[in-house]
């Protein structure tokens, strides 16, 4: 397998997080990938400042900082893995940081059809709370669930194969496979409505990549029922955000 897979450390310290993407890494290097892990810490990611017209229809954030690079090697790679220790019962201020300034995909989803795996260790609690947000952000960049691994940072129970294979088989598998569930559909369909009401550089974007007429980012696994609850909910969403 020559896939580029990047793993993002959103913990501040190479600790239980880390360790647990080495053990990842190795698993995924086993497999024939090429891996590389990145530690958010070691980059200056600046808090969004929420001045939206950038991102959402320039396509380009106007701050430079280690976001550019970041999102440069993302693009670059064939799949992600995103970790973060439980804070508070949500990721670190730096995993968010580095998600918010993101929008830019949000509302252009170039990075749509690549595996997203989520890794979270805690002391105990905030798994679901944290697993919950990264599905979101996931289903957000349209990216393909490629599953969910957690730890208690007290347990050193080891990272198997069979844990890993929802990413293993989405980053071997062609994405016209892929099954998008009923929230993944929906929020194509915000995002489309979002672009055409945009009217500027999102909507062209859109336009470019011909997705204005589609029910979903790629051709995939969709059945005619699912195709035909996109339209409604385009129809919906439309009126909705119209009114
Ligand atoms: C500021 C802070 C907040 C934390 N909040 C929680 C929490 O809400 N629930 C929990 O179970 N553990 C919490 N923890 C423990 C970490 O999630 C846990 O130790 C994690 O494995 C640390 O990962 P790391 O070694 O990669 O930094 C917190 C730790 C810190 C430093």
């Amino acid at each position: 397998m020559s896939k580029k897979v990047l793993m993002i450390n959103g913990s501040p310290r190479k600790k239980n997080t880390y360790s647990l993407l080495t053990q990842i890494q190795q698993i995924l290097k086993d497999c024939g990938a090429q891996t590389e892990i990145l530690h958010l810490s070691d980059y200056e990611i600046n808090h969004c400042k929420g001045c939206d017209d950038n991102c959402i229809n320039k396509r380009e954030c106007a701050q430079a900082d280690g976001m550019r690079m970041l999102m440069r090697k993302i693009s670059d790679s064939d799949a992600l893995v995103l970790a973060s220790p439980v804070y508070l019962g949500g990721v670190t201020s730096k995993i968010k940081a580095f998600i918010d300034r993101t929008n830019i995909w949000f509302h252009n989803p170039e990075i749509a059809g690549k595996p997203i795996l989520s890794v979270v260790t805690t002391a105990s609690t905030g798994i679901k709370e944290t697993k919950r947000f990264f599905e979101s952000f996931t289903t957000g960049l349209g990216g393909r669930k490629g599953g969910f691994i957690a730890r208690n940072g007290r347990s050193g129970r080891p990272v198997t194969e069979k844990e890993l294979s929802p990413f293993l088989n989405a980053l071997l598998s062609d994405k016209k496979k892929y099954k998008p569930a009923m929230n993944e559909i929906i929020m194509f369909q915000v995002q489309k409505v979002l672009a055409l009401k945009s009217g500027g550089g999102n909507r062209k974007f859109w336009e470019e990549k011909k997705w204005l007429d589609k029910s979903y980012f790629y051709d995939c696994n969709m059945n005619i029922a699912k195709k035909a609850f996109a339209g409604v909910m385009f129809k919906v969403i439309s009126k909705a955000m119209n009114s």
